[in-house]
C-alpha cells in the first residue's frame, strides 16, 4: 500500500513578519530578518558592497575593520556553510566569533526564554546571527536584542542572506551571458512548501521586472498560496507543475531543493517525496536548454534515494553551486560592513597578505 501523506498531516505554513510589522532596512544598526524589509536599490546597494569584499573573500587583502567587534553565532539547527559563512566573513573583516551551536548547549535546554538570552548575549556581542526551527523566532528574539540580528534561517520562514547569496550569484551568471535579471525565467524544484530559501527568493525576485517563475513540487509540498499570489500581484508569471521534464526546457536557471525531512511529521512520511525529482546530467542534456545554470542552496541529498542533483553535473560548467557558497562570504560581509556602519572604513584598514594564496582563485 502507497502511503498517502494528506494534507491535515502537515501543519499550516504561516510566513513572518505580517506586512504591517515590516520594518524597511536603514542598513546602519538594522535586524536583518526578512527580504520584505528590502527595495531594490536595497539589494543594488548590498551587491556593489559584496563586489568590493572579492579581494578580502579571497584573501589577497586582509582588513581589520571590525577590530574588536565579536559576533554571537547561534545556530540552534544543523548549519555547515551559513554558520561557517557568516564566521569567516566576521574573521575576514578582523572580528571575532563566539559560537554556541544546539539547544542542548544552551541555557534554552533548561527553559530561558528567547527574550532572557537575547538580553544576555547582546551584551557580549557587537551583532548576531541566529538560526532557530521556529518560524518569526529570530524576530521575537531581535525584539529583546540589544545589537543587530541577522536571520540564519527561522524554520520553513526564511532565509535571507540565502536569497541575497542566490540572487547574487544569479546577476553574476546572468552577466556573464550578457543579460541582467529582469525577464530571467527560473524552475524551483522539490519541497518548495518548507524550503525558506526559495520563500525568500521568490519574494526577492518581485522586485525585479517580467519574472517568470516555474514551481515544480509534489503536490501536497507546492510553494505556500500568499507566496504565489506576491508573485502573480507583482506582475510576473508564475506555472506550477509535478512534471520535471517539461518544466526545466525553457528556463534560464534550474534551483533544485532537498526535500526538508527535518520539518515532517515522521522519517517515513518525507520518504514518499525523496528521489521524486532528480536532476542528472542526462536529463540535463534532454531537456534543458544549452548552457541553463544550475543552482541549489545546498546541502544536497547525496543519499541514494534521494539525489536531486546527482555528482554526475560536477563537470557541468553550468553548476553554480559552489560559486553561490562562495558568494555567500561576499554577500555577508557586506551586510556587516553596512549593518555596523564601517563601509567607508574597509580599506583605509587594509593591507595585502604575503602567505600562499594561489589555488583559491
Ligand atoms: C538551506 C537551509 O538551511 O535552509 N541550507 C543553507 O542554509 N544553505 C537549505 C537546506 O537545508 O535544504
Amino acid at each position: 500500500m502507497v502511503l498517502s501523506p494528506c494534507a491535515e498531516t502537515l501543519p499550516p505554513i504561516i510566513m513572518f513578519p505580517k506586512h504591517e510589522e515590516i520594518i524597511k532596512v536603514q542598513f546602519a544598526g538594522s535586524n536583518i530578518l526578512s527580504v520584505h524589509q528590502f527595495e531594490r536599490a536595497d539589494v543594488e546597494r548590498i551587491f556593489s558592497v559584496a563586489d568590493n569584499m572579492l579581494p578580502y573573500a579571497q584573501r589577497r587583502r586582509m582588513t581589520k575593520v571590525l577590530d574588536g567587534a565579536i559576533l554571537g553565532s547561534m545556530f540552534f539547527e544543523p548549519s555547515t556553510r551559513t554558520r561557517v559563512s557568516f564566521g569567516s566573513a566576521f574573521n575576514l573583516l578582523g572580528g571575532e566569533v563566539r559560537e554556541t551551536t544546539g539547544f542542548e548547549n544552551s541555557s534554552i535546554a533548561k527553559g530561558e526564554s528567547l527574550y532572557d538570552t537575547a538580553r544576555v548575549l547582546s551584551g557580549y556581542s557587537d551583532a548576531i546571527v541566529m538560526r532557530h526551527p521556529a518560524p518569526g523566532s529570530v524576530s521575537e528574539f531581535s525584539a529583546a536584542s540589544r545589537v543587530p540580528v541577522i536571520n540564519g534561517g527561522d524554520g520553513s520562514n526564511e532565509h535571507p542572506s540565502q536569497a541575497l547569496l542566490d540572487l547574487y550569484t544569479i546577476k553574476s551568471e546572468l552577466a556573464e551571458r550578457g543579460r541582467g535579471i529582469d525577464k530571467l525565467r527560473i524552475a524551483m524544484v522539490g519541497d518548495l512548501r518548507h524550503g525558506r530559501t526559495v520563500h525568500s527568493l521568490c519574494k526577492l525576485l518581485c522586485l525585479f521586472k517580467d519574472i517568470q517563475v516555474v514551481l515544480v513540487s509534489p503536490k501536497e509540498l507546492t510553494m505556500p498560496a500568499e507566496i504565489v499570489e506576491e508573485i502573480r500581484s507583482s506582475g510576473h508569471q508564475v506555472l506550477e507543475s509535478e512534471a520535471l521534464e517539461e518544466s526545466i526546457a525553457h528556463v534560464d536557471i534550474v534551483y533544485s531543493t532537498r526535500i526538508q525531512e527535518e520539518r515532517f511529521a515522521s522519517q517515513t512520511e518525507a520518504d514518499l517525496y525523496r528521489g521524486r525529482f532528480r536532476l542528472n546530467q542526462s536529463v540535463y542534456t534532454s531537456h534543458c536548454e544549452p548552457n541553463t545554470i544550475i543552482m541549489h542552496p545546498l546541502p544536497r541529498d547525496s543519499r541514494d534515494n534521494a539525489r536531486e542533483l546527482d555528482d554526475d553535473l560536477n563537470d557541468n560548467p553550468n553548476l553554480a553551486i559552489f560559486r553561490q557558497t562562495d558568494n555567500g562570504v561576499l554577500v555577508r560581509m557586506a551586510l556587516f560592513v553596512l549593518v555596523l556602519d564601517v563601509v567607508d572604513q574597509v580599506d583605509s584598514h587594509a593591507r595585502d597578505v604575503n602567505w600562499y594564496i594561489e589555488r583559491r582563485f
